[in-house]
């Protein structure tokens, strides 16, 4: 199939691309490198020995550039990464985030409905159910009230998506909510790699362990989990990217709006996280506990047998996998 990804150069963008690639698609990439490289194409290429991937260095804002690639592409199907989500830049600036995300998808959304491409993929995230709960998380616990301008535009997306269903039957559309992706492809090619001062605590790790940054700040040990700091459901980016195949796979055979966590179901705290990252890898970690992050909570983690059970799609890949690809390619890009 020929598969139109936003995004495609990012993080979990490129991960996809491999799998996408390895699956038979053909990959076109509509990307503004805003935060991503263009050598990222090169690595997918070399990763996968396939050149059967084209980039469009272009906005998802721009309708006519969007246009233009429909037009010149016989596109079947879209996977949509592009967007802003960095959590503390959308509550200083939401209009930024509303513009960008919201305003993007929009223009997609019409440019599809004009080519008569009706199936979707749409990358959405764990923080659209705001403070779950309870734990496990499963997908038909309530979502929206959610607590930062970023979170707020992925529940639109989703509403939009909805809405868009119910005019129209004949769209196919997979809403996939990611809990914590880390990890790298083990080729060491690509990974995350943001820029400035990382917010998530995998890249603020490796950039302790590689001696950028001086040391971890722990956020918090008082809250009510196994050694008192946070737990969330941190799922190997390479298993999230299969999951996208198979999220394709579904919405060929049939139309709908089909919502799915990814995670693995398991929560690992934030010093599970640490001790695992400095015994498989052996490096220093300094850490200091400090307070706590406003708005972070207790545990999140998912119930994902929905996506077992429908998809045939589960996670496999251990938190050591994590840990160790994690650095693996940050040592590789140092
Ligand atoms: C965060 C975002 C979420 C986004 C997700 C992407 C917030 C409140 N939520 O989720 O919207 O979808 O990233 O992966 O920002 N931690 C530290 N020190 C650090 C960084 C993090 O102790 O320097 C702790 C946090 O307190 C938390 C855990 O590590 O317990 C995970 O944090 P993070 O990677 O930022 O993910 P989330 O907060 O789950």
């Amino acid at each position: 199939m020929k598969i139109l990804v936003t995004g495609g150069l990012g993080f979990i963008g490129s991960h996809t691309c491999v799998e996408l690639l390895e699956n038979g698609h053909e990959v076109v990439v509509v990307d503004n490198l805003n935060n991503s490289k263009k050598d990222v194409l090169d690595k997918i290429k070399k990763i996968t020995g396939s050149d059967k991937i084209k980039l469009y260095v272009e906005d998802v804002k721009n309708i006519k550039a969007l246009d233009n690639i429909f037009k010149e592409n016989n596109i079947e199907c879209v996977i949509h990464f592009a967007g802003y989500k960095a959590v503390g830049e959308s509550v200083k600036n939401p209009i930024m985030y509303y513009e960008n995300n919201i305003v993007s998808t929009i223009n997609l959304l019409n440019v599809m409905k004009k080519y008569n491409v009706k199936k979707i993929i749409f990358s959405s995230t764990a923080t659209v159910y705001g403070e779950p709960k309870s734990c496990p998380v499963s997908e038909n616990f309530s979502t929206g009230n959610t607590t930062n301008p970023y979170a707020t535009t992925k529940y639109m997306i989703e509403r939009i998506l909805d809405d868009l269903y119910k005019s129209d039957n004949e769209w196919s559309i997979a809403i996939l909510r990611y809990f914590n992706p880390i990890g790298a492809h083990k080729s060491g090619l690509i990974g995350e790699n943001p820029n400035g001062i990382p917010n998530n605590l995998m890249p603020y790790i490796l950039k302790v362990a590689a001696g950028e940054l001086p040391k971890l700040n722990i956020f918090g040990n008082d809250y009510n989990t196994h050694d008192g700091t946070g737990v969330r459901d941190y799922i190997h980016v390479v298993d999230l990217a299969k999951g996208h195949v198979k999220a394709i796979e579904k919405i060929s055979s049939e139309n709908g709006v089909k919502v799915y966590n990814l995670g693995t179901g398991i929560g690992y705290s934030v010093l599970d996280i640490v001790n695992t990252f400095i015994e498989k890898n052996k490096v220093e970690l300094p850490y200091e506990i400090t307070d706590r992050r406003p708005g972070d909570v207790d545990e999140v983690f998912s119930n994902p047998t929905k996506a077992k059970n429908e998809l045939g799609w589960e996670a496999k890949l251990s938190i050591d996998d994590m840990c160790v690809d994690s650095w693996n390619f940050k040592k590789n890009n140092i």
